[in-house]
C-alpha cells in the first residue's frame, strides 16, 4: 500500500495572499499527522509564493513523520536542503510564470545540473527523488545519477479529457513504473491526483508514495468551512 505525503504548499498560499500569520501550515501539518499523513510534502520556491524559508525550519522542527522538500535543481535550494535536512529530497523543475509545476524534470537535458545537485544531496545523506515526466529515457537517466528513487507526473492522467485517454495515461504510469522497479528505483507519483481519479493509480503495482495537495487542502476548505461560520456567527450572537 503506497504511502501518503500530503503537501500542505496551498495552506500557505492563503497565508500569503494577506501575508499574515493564519493558517499556518505547520498546525495543518500537525494535523495531517493526526488524520495519518505518512509524509508532510512542501516546495519551497524559488520566487516564495507560498512556502517560506521559516516554514520549512520549523517544520523541521515540529514534523514527526518523513518530511520531503520538492525544491529545484539550484544551487541555492541545494545549500537550504543541506542545511535544513529534510529526510527526502525531490528534485522539480521551476518556472517562475508556472501556475504549479507544470511537467517534469528533464534530467535528460539538464544531466550536468541535476547530477551536481544530486551529488552532493546524496553526499550530506538526503534522500533524493527526481520528479519526472513518466517516460523511459528520463528513467533510466535517474537511475544513473544514483537517485534513490522517481516521482512520476499523474498530471497528464489527471487532465485526461475522456476515458480512454485516462486509461492509455494510466497504461503509461504502469509501464513507466515497472521500469522504474527494473532500475531498482523507489516508486512515488503525483500531481493533480483527487478523492476522485486517486484509486487506480494507488494500486499501481510497487508505487510506495504519492504526494497529494491541492484537492486535500480543497476538501479541508469545504468540509471545515460550516463549523467556522458557525462559530464566528456564535460569537457575534453572544
Ligand atoms: N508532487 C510534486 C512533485 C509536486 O510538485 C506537486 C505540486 O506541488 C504535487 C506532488 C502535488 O500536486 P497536487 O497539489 O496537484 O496534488
Amino acid at each position: 500500500m503506497p504511502k501518503l505525503g500530503v503537501n500542505i504548499d496551498h495552506v500557505a498560499t492563503v497565508r500569503q495572499a494577506r501575508r499574515t500569520i493564519e493558517p499556518d501550515p505547520v498546525w495543518a501539518a500537525a494535523l495531517a499527522e493526526l488524520g495519518g499523513a505518512d509524509g508532510i510534502t512542501i516546495h519551497l520556491r524559488e520566487d516564495r509564493r507560498h512556502i517560506q524559508d521559516r516554514d520549512l525550519r520549523v517544520l523541521r522542527e515540529t514534523v514527526q513523520v518523513k518530511l520531503n522538500l520538492e525544491m529545484a535543481a539550484d544551487e541555492e535550494m541545494t545549500r537550504i536542503a543541506i542545511e535544513v535536512g529534510p529526510e527526502q529530497c525531490t528534485l522539480v523543475p521551476e518556472k517562475r510564470e508556472e501556475v504549479t509545476t507544470e511537467g517534469g524534470l528533464d534530467v535528460v537535458a539538464n544531466r550536468d545540473r541535476v547530477q551536481r545537485c544530486v551529488e552532493q544531496l546524496l553526499a550530506a545523506g538526503r534522500e533524493v527523488s527526481l520528479f519526472i515526466d513518466p517516460d523511459e529515457s528520463q528513467i533510466t537517466a535517474a537511475a544513473e545519477l544514483g537517485a534513490h528513487g522517481v516521482e512520476l507526473h499523474t498530471g497528464r492522467y489527471a487532465d485526461a479529457a475522456d476515458e480512454s485517454l485516462r486509461n492509455e495515461e494510466l497504461a503509461a504510469l504502469v509501464a513507466a513504473g515497472r521500469a522504474a522497479l527494473d532500475h531498482g528505483l523507489l516508486l512515488h507519483m503525483g500531481h493533480g491526483l483527487t478523492y476522485r481519479n486517486v484509486v487506480p493509480v494507488a494500486r499501481i503495482e510497487g508505487v510506495s508514495e504519492l504526494n497529494i495537495g491541492h484537492s486535500i487542502v480543497a476538501r479541508a476548505v469545504m468540509v471545515g468551512f460550516e463549523r467556522a461560520v458557525r462559530e464566528m456567527k456564535a460569537l457575534i450572537e453572544d
